[in-house]
């Protein structure tokens, strides 16, 4: 399955703990909201945790996804940011809420939010599913966090290294 050196980092129980906690926080801020609410996938990493987080929401938005790729070394923000499955509905007049899996330098999050912002929504709320402080390099504004990860490159829970390891259940850490 995974190299003798991978370590778990989040056990699958203690995900599932965090998920549940987001989705109540996320729940008690939409559901005084009267606009329409729509979730927005960020593929692929985000996948496995929007499913999970979509089913214990307590308010039913319409769903979205989007892929974006970033080239090379993002080292100055949206440069080598691009879109490459942009949103199918019409956000204009709606709260969105933004589904990522984790946020490293701050840079893809960043981009797409002001992209976004560009579309009319009343407003754009970011949850991620870890936040890195390692190589923050953009003070992104993240509105929902369920882990805040130190250092180090993690896979499992739909996070993957060269595509490989987004079925395991727990979070791992790999080797340095
Ligand atoms: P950012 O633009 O630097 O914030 O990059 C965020 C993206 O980099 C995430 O959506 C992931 O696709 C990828 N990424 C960053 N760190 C990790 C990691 O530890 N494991 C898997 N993917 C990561």
């Amino acid at each position: 399955m995974v190299d003798s050196n991978f370590q778990i980092l989040y056990s699958k129980d203690r995900i599932q703990e965090r998920v549940e906690a987001l989705a109540g926080e996320i729940s008690d801020y939409y559901q005084h909201c009267n606009e329409p609410v729509v979730a927005v996938c960020v593929l692929k990493g985000a996948f496995i945790f929007f499913a999970d987080l979509f089913r214990k929401l307590r308010v039913q938005p319409e769903i979205d996804f989007v892929r974006l790729a970033s080239y090379g070394e993002k080292t100055y923000r949206d440069e080598k940011v691009v879109c490459e499955k942009d949103l199918e509905v019409s956000i204009k007049g709606k709260h969105v809420l933004v589904v990522e899996d984790i946020v490293d330098t701050g840079c893809t999050i960043d981009y797409f939010t002001r992209h976004l912002r560009e579309r009319g929504p009343i407003s754009v709320k970011v949850c991620a599913l870890v936040q890195k402080r390692e190589r923050s390099e953009i003070d992104v504004a993240l509105n929902f966090s369920g882990f805040y990860l130190e250092r180090g490159f993690v896979v499992g829970y739909g996070l993957d290294y060269a595509e490989k390891y987004r079925h395991l259940e727990d979070i791992w850490t790999m080797p340095e």
